[in-house]
């Protein structure tokens, strides 16, 4: 059974969701911050965000990519957008 939490909150132009997020609160796991461990993954669900950035092309699959899916230390804010952040099961 799924359980859904959402968070709104305001976000400047030009931060990365990683930065907003930490402004805000909002766990996101980021070990590397610099788009290099792809653990940060979040799924644009409405919205979007500035360009892919080269990280983020050597990162995700592109099958990723096609899903939405982004790295929030890497995918900087442009207008309003909603996000879902991307938790591994745990096996
Ligand atoms: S924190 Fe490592 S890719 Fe974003």
């Amino acid at each position: 059974m799924k359980v859904i939490f959402r968070q709104e909150t305001e976000g400047e132009k030009g931060k990365t969701i990683l930065e907003v997020a930490k402004e805000n609160q909002i766990k996101i796991k980021a070990p590397c911050e610099k788009g290099k461990c792809g653990k940060c993954k979040v799924r644009v669900l409405a919205g979007e965000l500035k360009a892919l950035t080269k990280e983020e092309k050597k990162e995700l699959s592109k099958k990723e990519i096609a899903d939405g899916i982004r790295l929030a230390c890497m995918a900087e804010v442009i207008d309003e957008v909603t996000v879902e952040i991307v938790k591994k099961k745990k096996k």
